[in-house]
């Protein structure tokens, strides 16, 4: 089966359709980004991009990305919006484990992508997908508010 993943193409052998996207990435692409927790679809930890758009990776069959645009955490070094988010995330004080931290990023990467001024009301909603243990989530929910806040750093610019 061929693989986009993190714009290089894997050519993987002997992948059976049904395995998930999730173990490609980290068994066969050493990519441990993507983090494995609960593998029904419920913490959001395994968060990648398919096409752009965010999903579980442990509920996405390899026969269904294969030949399509995957992006894991590793992918998202040099972009912008999520180094803004990254950054945001540690600065207000949102990583304590850091298991669920690169699926929060990812998930908040796309979502500002898509709504680069999404209020801050419909934030939590729009990371629920995202669960964490650790932080009770205020200050997640501020760091991607800080980076979504319109006219202030790269949140209400074009570098997008
Ligand atoms: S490991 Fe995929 S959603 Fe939890
Ligand atoms: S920081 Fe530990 S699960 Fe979120």
């Amino acid at each position: 089966m061929r693989f986009d993943v993190n714009a290089q193409v894997r050519d993987l052998p002997d992948v059976p359709p049904w395995e998930s996207l999730l173990s490609v990435l980290r068994d066969r692409l050493g990519l441990y980004g993507a983090k494995n927790a609960c593998e029904q679809g419920e913490c959001g930890s395994c968060t990648v991009l398919l096409e752009g758009a965010p999903v579980c990776a442990c509920l996405v069959p390899a026969a269904r990305a294969a030949e399509r645009e995957v992006v894991t955490i590793e992918g998202l070094d040099d972009d912008v919006l999520a180094t803004s988010v990254r950054e945001a995330i540690r600065r207000c004080g949102g990583v304590q484990c850091g298991f669920c931290t690169p699926g929060f990023v990812v998930s908040a990467t796309a979502t500002l992508r898509r709504d680069p001024c999404l209020a801050k009301t419909d934030l939590p909603e729009a990371l629920s997908g995202n669960l964490c243990r650790c932080t009770g989530y205020r200050k997640i929910l501020q760091a991607v508010e800080d980076v979504a806040r319109p006219g202030e750093g790269v949140g209400g610019s074009d570098e997008r």
